[in-house]
This record gives structure tokens, C-alpha cells and sequence, in this order.
């Protein structure tokens, strides 16, 4: 055994093959550290062992203790509060402060934080300039994702990021200022003028008032739409370490504001692998067009031509929590809205038939968030090019909160992978002239 290791039950003994010895390393909640393995060399010279693990499918890169996610048996908390109670009893705002702050807020925290959220939705001027600089038809996400990038220029005072107050109002004109944002993005790409905040509307309404406003002197939204928004926001407010959250953390690691930092969540946002799924599963329902063709559709699914889309997930091998909230809502919107949606029809019966079918059932496959999160946005009448930054904004106090977590962790090092390195050595610079 190799000296000042691990003794006891609560530990790991690996043996290198190579020279015969062997190591005790540590196991603290159900981790080994990955730094204990440079220890195991094969000589004095040698770099000692890493491990490897593309995508971090199997790496814990933090201690959390803003959510919790059991995927097997379908479970989703913040702070310990499960995400139906939450949507069920709470409000977007209500969950921001929980995960930022770690509690739930009394009722003067509650006013005082929903005062400030809402005096701070505003955005400088300049920034109505910086987004009629964007072509006609830019992407609403693209523009999004730099125009919380060029928060950090307007207040540049963000990047004391160890001065408490710095980060509170950070973190509250973040949350403010990513509904007048999209809202200006969405109608950017319309053409048409933007809309200021209300401040007398609640955090939902007064974005359906700036993506909706016209002519009339006050929008009223529906309170049906403005509850559905409001639990959509809040089940997409955090979901621990996934591919923008640990961009947020990594970009923070450089010791960076929230709005740099936030700005990359939006980036992984972007992706259609991770925010994209929902206009996916429209265009797939779109495609099916009727009840009638579901069967043939999932035999092709099961033939492997492609995917069932909004269904599975990386973490969640049970009914994903959020798609049975969301379920719930669907119906209350449509007729809100006063809309059939043919979609519907196709998405219960596609459902239905995949719960019951031994293909999806024996894989663990079952419906995630995003397969009715895009039918309620449809029926809401958002475009599909600005589904992304409703998942953005629903999911800023998550990032802040992640960003706010590291800059207190006691562990903090930028974030620094190592690499296998598979190229050549040695090779001799050739002159242009002579390639
Ligand atoms: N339709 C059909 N088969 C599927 C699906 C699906 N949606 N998802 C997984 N499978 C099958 C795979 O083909 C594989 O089968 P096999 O064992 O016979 O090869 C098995 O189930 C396991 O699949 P993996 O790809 O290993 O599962 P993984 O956990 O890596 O993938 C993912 C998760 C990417 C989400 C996948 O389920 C998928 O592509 N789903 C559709 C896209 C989607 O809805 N994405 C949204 C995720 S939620 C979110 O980001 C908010």
C-alpha cells in the first residue's frame, strides 16, 4: 500500500498491473478524486495516471446544494423542495430566490426581491441601438446571447464579483432584464417596435406585454397564460450540471461577471441537443400529421430511421417530473388561447401508444419537458425560432445561482481539463514555397 493513503471501509484499492503495486484511495460520497490517481506512475519521470471522460459523463465537477436530480425514480428538487410543490404552490420569482439564496423568502424578502426584480426589468437605451444593428431575421437566441454578453459593458462594475452587493443586484437585473431582452429580440425579428416594461403587471405578464403588446393602451394577459408561463419558467429554472450550466460555471472560473458567464449558458442553450428539443418535437408531430400515421411512425422509430423526439433523457430513466407539471397545463392554454391544436391530438395518442410499446418501456424512454412544452409555446402564439429564449429565461436565476455557488466555493480553480494527446512530435516547419 502506497504511504498516507485511505484505510477502512471508505476506500478504493486499485492495483496497477504494470508494476505491481497497489494504492488505497479515499471514497467520499460515492467519489474517488481524480488527482489521487497521479500518484500511480510507472517510474519517477512518468506524468502519472489521469482519467478520461469525454462529455463528463461520469465526473462530479462541484459540490452543489442548489438541486437534486434521481433520475431512475424520476425525482427533481430545489433546495430540497420537490419541483411540485413548487409548481403547484410557488411563483418564478418565489423559486429565483430560493435558489439563489438558499431559502425561501419571508413575505418582506418576498415584496422587497419582487420590488427590485420589477425596477430593474428597464434596459438602457443604447441597447435598443445594439439590437437594430442585427439583420432583419436574426435568430432570436443569437441575439439574446449577445445582447447578455453586452450587459457586462454597461455595468462594468459586475466584475468585482467578490462584492456582496455587486453580486445581488447582478443577480436580480439578470433575472430583470432576460424578459425585455427576448421580448426585444422576438420583436426585432417582426419588425415591429418594442415595448416597454409594466411594471404594474406580475414578472409573466409583463413579458406577454412586451412580446404582445399593440395598439392598446394596457395589455391584460390571461391569468391562465400567465400561470402556464410562470410554471414554465419555474421548471426550467435549474437542472444542476448540464452542458450551460457547466458552460456558465467554466467561463465563471475565469473569474467572470455573471453577465459573461450567463451569457455562455445561453451559448450551450443554443444548441439544438440542448435547447432545441421542443421545436423538434413540433416539427415531428407536423410531420406525422395524423393519428392514423403513428403506427408506421414508430415502427420507423423502431427500425431506427430516427428518434421519438421529447422522449428520453440523459439523467431521467422514469417520467421526467416537469413533463407531468406541464401536461397538466396544456389544456387550460388551449382554451385560454381559444385554439384547436391538431398537434394535440397527435401528441396524446403518439404518447399513449409509445407507454404502452415494449421498445420504449424495456430502453427506460419516457416523455421529458420538452415534449409539451413546445405545443403550449405554439398555442401561446411564440414562433418556434423563440422557443430558446423562453428555456433562457426560465433558466437565468439556475445559471446565476450556479455562478453565485462557485464564486463561494472553497475549492474554486479554473476550470482546466487535461487532454490525451494524440498528434505528431517533432515535426520540421516546411516553407510555403516548399509544401
Ligand atoms: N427514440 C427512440 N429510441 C431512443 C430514443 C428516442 N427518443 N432515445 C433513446 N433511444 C434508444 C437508443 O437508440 C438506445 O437504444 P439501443 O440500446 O437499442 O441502442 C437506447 O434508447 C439508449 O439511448 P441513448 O442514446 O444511449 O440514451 P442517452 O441517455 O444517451 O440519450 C437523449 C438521451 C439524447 C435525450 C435521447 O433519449 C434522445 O435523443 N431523445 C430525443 C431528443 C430529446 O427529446 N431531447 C431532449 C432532452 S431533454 C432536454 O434537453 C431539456
Amino acid at each position: 500500500m502506497e504511504k498516507g493513503q485511505a484505510t477502512g471501509n471508505d476506500s478504493l484499492t486499485v492495483t496497477d498491473n504494470r508494476t505491481g503495486k497497489s494504492y488505497d484511495v479515499e471514497i467520499t460520497d460515492g467519489t474517488v478524486r481524480a488527482m489521487d490517481f497521479r500518484q500511480i506512475k510507472v517510474n519517477e519521470d512518468d506524468f502519472g495516471l489521469m482519467t478520461y471522460d469525454p462529455g463528463f459523463t461520469n465526473t462530479a465537477s462541484c459540490r452543489s446544494n442548489i438541486t437534486y436530480i434521481d433520475g431512475e425514480n424520476g425525482i427533481l428538487e430545489h433546495r430540497g423542495i420537490p419541483i411540485e410543490q413548487l409548481a403547484e404552490n410557488s411563483s418564478f420569482l418565489e423559486v429565483a430566490y430560493l435558489l439563489l439564496y438558499g431559502h425561501l423568502p419571508n413575505q418582506k424578502e418576498l415584496d422587497d426581491w419582487i420590488y427590485e426584480v420589477t425596477h430593474h426589468t428597464y434596459v438602457h437605451e443604447n441597447i435598443k441601438d445594439f439590437m437594430d444593428g442585427f439583420r432583419h431575421d436574426a435568430d432570436p437566441t443569437g441575439m439574446l446571447l449577445a445582447s447578455v454578453g453586452a450587459l457586462s459593458t454597461f455595468y462594468p462594475e459586475a466584475r468585482d464579483v467578490n462584492d456582496e452587493f455587486q453580486r445581488h443586484v447582478s443577480a436580480v437585473r439578470l433575472i430583470a432584464k432576460m424578459p425585455t431582452l427576448a421580448a426585444f429580440a422576438y420583436r426585432h425579428s417582426l419588425g415591429l417596435p418594442y415595448v416597454y416594461p409594466d411594471n404594474e403587471l406580475s414578472y409573466t405578464g409583463n413579458f406577454l406585454s412586451m412580446l404582445f403588446k399593440m395598439a392598446e393602451p394596457r395589455f391584460e394577459p390571461d391569468p391562465r397564460i400567465e400561470k402556464a408561463l410562470d410554471v414554465l419558467f419555474i421548471l426550467h429554472a435549474d437542472h444542476e450540471q448540464n452542458c450551460s450550466a457547466a458552460a456558465v460555471r467554466v467561463v465563471a472560473s475565469a473569474i467572470n461577471d455573471p453577465f459573461t458567464s450567463v451569457a455562455a449558458g445561453v451559448a450551450g442553450l443554443y444548441g439544438p441537443s440542448h435547447g432545441g428539443a421542443n421545436v423538434a418535437v413540433l416539427k415531428m408531430l407536423q410531420r406525422i400529421g395524423s393519428t392514423d400515421n403513428i403506427p408506421d411512425f414508430l415502427e420507423g422509430v423502431k427500425q431506427g430511421e430516427e428518434r421519438l423526439m421529447g422522449f428520453g433523457h440523459r439523467v431521467y430513466k422514469n417520467y421526467d417530473p416537469r413533463a407531468r407539471i406541464i401536461r397538466s397545463h396544456v389544456d387550460e392554454v388551449l382554451e385560454a388561447t381559444n385554439k384547436e391544436s391538431p398537434l394535440l391530438d397527435i401528441a396524446i395518442e403518439l404518447e399513449k401508444r409509445a407507454l404502452d410499446d415494449e421498445y420504449f418501456t424495456s430502453r427506460k424512454l419516457y416523455p421529458n419537458v420538452d415534449y409539451w412544452s413546445g405545443i403550449i409555446y405554439e398555442a401561446m402564439g411564440i414562433p418556434t425560432g423563440a422557443f430558446t429564449v423562453m428555456f433562457a429565461i426560465g433558466r437565468t436565476p439556475g445559471w446565476t445561482a450556479q455562478w453565485l455557488e462557485l464564486m463561494n466555493d472553497e475549492e474554486f480553480r479554473i476550470a482546466r481539463p487535461r487532454q490525451i494527446y494524440t498528434g505528431s512530435h517533432d515535426v520540421d516547419y516546411v516553407p510555403v514555397n516548399e509544401r
